[in-house]
């Protein structure tokens, strides 16, 4: 199943949405349009519904409480709406729908409280809250029923859906030096300081062969990379990638994935994520630190991998080279426009309209740019 549908009222820059989304949706709008804050939608959900220390309260207090999540140009406490509908993906009929209300609580210890929840199939409801339990015990509506096992049996396929959703943004000096930094890894580990243990838990049949197409990929973006191969320290016992590259000294192109360029380490990285799990992939900015040259082909790629692995994709991207594949239908555009109130989304009707409000940063829409931030600009400009 996939995600065809995202309806949401007052979550974060965006006053409302409600878009259909295909199984790859390219993300596009100027910085603070709020791309990062949609896909934080679906992390919400994953971190309600997650097996070990999820749940709607730690969801919220993680994203500093209902004021941050709710939006800001919103009338006074108004509830916060996400309605999920999910599709088959052969042929394309709606088969769940998730729908979850939430409020604040008026006095005491301000809890996020349910208003509602539901859950329906081929248009049957399985889950209306508040039922006549919640109704016994408002305490209940603190709770979701995603994060209860007990009770989420009807609708399982919806939690597990949510709990596999992966947030991907890997920070190549996160990765390299993870020893070093030590630190908190966030929950999914998406920044990829964790990405080498990742690997290592993976079943070696599986590893070897992502790895090896992963490893065809490299071939043709890196230059003289021959072979990747995953390795333990024989002193530490710690994962290791390993590279040959080509070299004129035998045994000199030898390097481990401290020494591997950012690019590399983030194609390795948002290789791996495409090929790891079926559930919705949300990848931040995958053009980053990559020449035009593999920047052109991400899309194609991405769907060569899509078709096997049925995973769907969200992707937030800056880059018209990312964007300028031919291949690209309309619907496959979700333009993040800003708007007195925050930011509306709309699946464009046009491509163009896409790269034009890209562009719009350096040529459109220089006047209004320069009459906001002339001053910054200026004081930019003595550092030259
Ligand atoms: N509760 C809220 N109400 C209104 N606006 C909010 C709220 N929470 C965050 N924002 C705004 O959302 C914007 C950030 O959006 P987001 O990080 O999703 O942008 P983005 O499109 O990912 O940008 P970039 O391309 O720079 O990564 C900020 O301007 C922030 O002030
Ligand atoms: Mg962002």
């Amino acid at each position: 199943m996939y995600v065809s549908h995202l309806k949401v009222r007052n979550w974060r820059n965006f006053p409302r949405i409600d878009v259909d989304l295909q199984k790859r949706q390219f993300l596009v709008g100027p910085n603070a349009s709020g791309k990062s804050n949609l896909m934080d939608v679906f992390r919400f959900l994953r971190d309600i519904a997650k097996v070990e220390g999820g749940g709607l309260q730690k969801a919220v207090v993680e994203r500093g409480g209902m004021t941050k999540i709710r939006n800001l140009a919103a009338r006074r406490d108004p509830d916060i709406a996400i309605e999920v509908r999910f599709s088959d993906p052969v042929n394309g009929r709606e088969t769940w729908r998730y729908e979850l209300g939430l409020k604040q609580q008026a006095r005491g210890n301000r809890h996020t409280l349910i208003t509602y929840e539901r859950a329906s199939r081929d248009g049957t409801a399985i889950l209306d809250r508040p039922n006549e339990d919640d109704q016994e015990d408002l305490v209940r509506l603190t709770q979701t029923y995603l994060e209860q096992i007990a009770a989420n049996r009807a609708f399982r396929d919806i939690a597990r859906f949510f709990q596999s959703i992966t947030y991907h943004h890997l920070a190549p000096p996160l990765l390299r030096h993870a020893d070093l930094i030590g630190g908190r890894t966030l929950e999914g580990d998406p920044y990829g300081q964790d990405f080498l243990e990742k690997i290592a838990r993976e079943h070696e049949r599986t590893r070897r062969a992502r790895l090896s197409r992963i490893e065809q990929v490299l071939k043709v973006a890196v230059p003289r990379l021959e072979q990747l191969e995953f390795i333990r320290d024989q002193e530490t016992g710690r994962p290791h990638l390993q590279a040959l590259y080509a070299h004129w000294r035998p045994r000199a192109g030898i390097q481990r994935e401290d020494q591997f360029s950012d690019g590399t380490l983030r194609l390795i990285g948002m290789l791996w994520a495409l090929l790891d799990g079926d559930s919705l992939l949300m990848l931040e900015e995958p053009e980053l630190s990559l020449h035009t040259g593999m920047v052109n082909r991400l899309a194609a790629l991405i769907q060569r991998i899509q078709r096997n692995s049925g995973r769907q994709v969200l992707i937030s991207t800056h880059s018209a080279a990312l964007l300028s594949d031919p291949d690209i239908d309309q619907e496959e555009i979700l333009l993040l426009k800003p708007v007195p109130e925050g930011s509306e989304a709309e699946v464009t009707g046009n491509v163009r309209d896409a790269l034009l409000l890209l562009e719009r940063d350096t040529s459109e829409d220089r006047s209004s740019l320069e009459r906001t931030q002339a001053d910054n600009l200026n004081q930019l400009n003595l550092f030259e």
